[in-house]
C-alpha cells in the first residue's frame, strides 16, 4: 500500500516507517523535523520537509502523488503533558488544527484511511484497572483532551467522508528498534526510560522518582511500558484492519502488565551495569499510582500482542542506542 507518514521522522514515527518499509508497503515521510531527527529517515521512503499548519504543502503532498495514498499515518504531534498545562495554545494548534489539517488533506486527496496515535491520556485517573476501551474518557491533562477530540474529529470524518480510522491508544511507549536501525534520540526526554538512559550514560546526574509512598508494591508508580517495535506493528496491523474490513477501530496498546519505576531503575543498573544515581522526591502533579491496559481487543481484531515489551529488552534496546557515541 501507498502510505503518508505525517512525523515520520519522530521517534515512533520513525519505527512505525521502518516497519512499513520491512512489509513492502511504500512510504512517503512528512515532517518539519522539529523534534524529528534527519537521522531518522531512511533513503527507501520519500522525504518531504513540510508542516502539518501549512495546509497548502499539506494538501499538495496528500494529492501530488501519482495514483494517490491509501493511508495516512499521523504521528505528528506535541506530547508532553507538563507542558500542555501551561502552553494549551500550542497544544490547539498544532495538535488540533494540525490533526483537522490532515483530514481535509486527505478528503482532497481522496485518502481513505487514516491512522492515528492516540494515548491512554486520554481516560484520566483511571476507575478500574486494567484500563479497556469502556472505560471513561475523562483526561486530566490538555494533552489528553486534545488527543480525544481529535478521536471526536476521526469519527465525524468516518461518518461524512468515509474515511476509516484506527485510534491507537498507546500507553507508555518506550524501548528502540530490536534490529538496533533507530538511532535518533529524543531531546530533553521526559519520560521515565530515556531519563534513566542519559543518567547511564553520563548526560545527567540522576534520576528522580517521583514519589515511593503509593499504594504499589514498593511505593513507586507503576505503568504498562509497550515497546515501540511492538506498536509500529500495531499500526500495520491496524491498516490492514481498516483497508480491508472498511471499519474503523479504537484500540488500546499495551503489554498488560506493570511495572514499577524502582523495578526499571534496577534492572537498567543490571543491564547497563552503571551506577545510575536516583533519588526519591516529591510525587509528580496529576500521576496516578498504577496504570495498566486490557488490550484484549487488539489481540482479538488486530492479532497482536505485545512480543518485545518485557522489561530486559525495553531496557536492552534503548541502552543499544543511548552507548552509541555521537558526534
Ligand atoms: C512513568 C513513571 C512517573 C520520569 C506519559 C503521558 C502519557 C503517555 C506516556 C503520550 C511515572 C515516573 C518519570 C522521571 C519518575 N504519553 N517518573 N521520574 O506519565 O506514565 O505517561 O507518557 O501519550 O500520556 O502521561 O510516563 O515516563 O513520564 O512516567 O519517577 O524522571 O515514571 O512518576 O510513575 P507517564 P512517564
Amino acid at each position: 500500500m501507498k502510505t503518508l507518514i505525517v512525523g515520520g521522522a519522530g521517534y515512533i514515527g520513525s519505527h512505525v516507517v521502518r516497519e512499513f518499509l520491512d512489509r513492502g508497503h511504500g512510504v512517503t515521510v512528512f515532517d518539519n523535523l522539529s523534534s524529528g531527527k534527519r537521522e531518522n529517515l531512511f533513503p527507501e521512503a520519500e522525504f518531504i520537509h513540510g508542516d502539518i499548519l501549512d495546509y497548502t504543502g499539506l494538501s499538495r503532498a496528500a494529492s501530488g502523488r501519482r495514483g494517490g495514498f491509501d493511508a495516512v499515518v499521523h504521528l505528528a504531534a506535541f506530547k508532553a503533558v507538563g507542558e500542555s498545562m501551561v502552553n494549551p495554545e500550542k497544544y490547539s494548534v498544532n495538535n488540533i488544527n494540525g490533526t483537522i489539517n490532515i483530514l481535509n488533506a486527505a478528503v482532497e486527496g481522496n485518502i481513505k484511511n487514516i491512522i492515528f496515535s492516540s494515548s491512554a491520556a486520554v481516560f484520566g485517573q483511571p476507575e478500574y484497572l486494567p484500563i479497556d476501551e469502556a472505560h471513561p474518557t475523562n483526561p486530566e491533562s490538555y494533552y489528553g483532551f486534545t488527543k480525544l477530540e481529535i478521536e471526536r474529529f476521526l469519527g465525524w470524518y468516518d461518518k461524512l467522508k468515509g474515511i476509516r480510522f484506527a485510534a491507537l491508544r498507546y500507553f507508555n511507549a518506550a524501548g528502540y528498534d530490536v534490529k538496533g536501525r533507530i538511532k535518533g534520540l529524543e531531546s530533553n526526554p521526559a519520560n521515565l526510560i530515556p531519563v534513566i538512559m542519559e543518567a547511564a550514560c553520563g548526560m545527567r546526574e540522576t534520576v528522580q522518582i517521583f514519589g515511593n509512598d503509593y499504594d504499589t508494591p514498593d511505593g513507586t508508580g507503576v505503568r504498562d511500558y509497550v515497546h515501540v517495535s511492538d506498536l509500529a506493528i500495531a499500526h500495520a496491523a491496524a491498516l490492514e484492519y481498516t483497508s480491508k474490513n472498511d471499519k474503523s477501530i479504537t484500540v488500546n496498546l499495551g503489554s498488560e502488565s506493570g511495572i514499577s519505576v524502582l523495578e526499571i531503575v534496577e534492572a537498567a543498573r543490571r543491564i547497563t551495569g552503571k551506577p545510575i544515581p536516583a533519588r526519591i522526591v516529591g510525587r509528580r502533579a496529576g500521576d496516578p499510582a498504577k496504570l495498566t491496559a486490557a488490550s484484549k481487543k487488539a489481540h482479538e481484531l488486530l492479532h497482536w500482542t505485545a512480543n518485545n515489551s518485557d522489561l530486559d529488552t525495553l531496557i536492552k534496546t534503548s541502552w543499544d542506542v543511548y552507548q552509541k557515541p555521537r558526534r
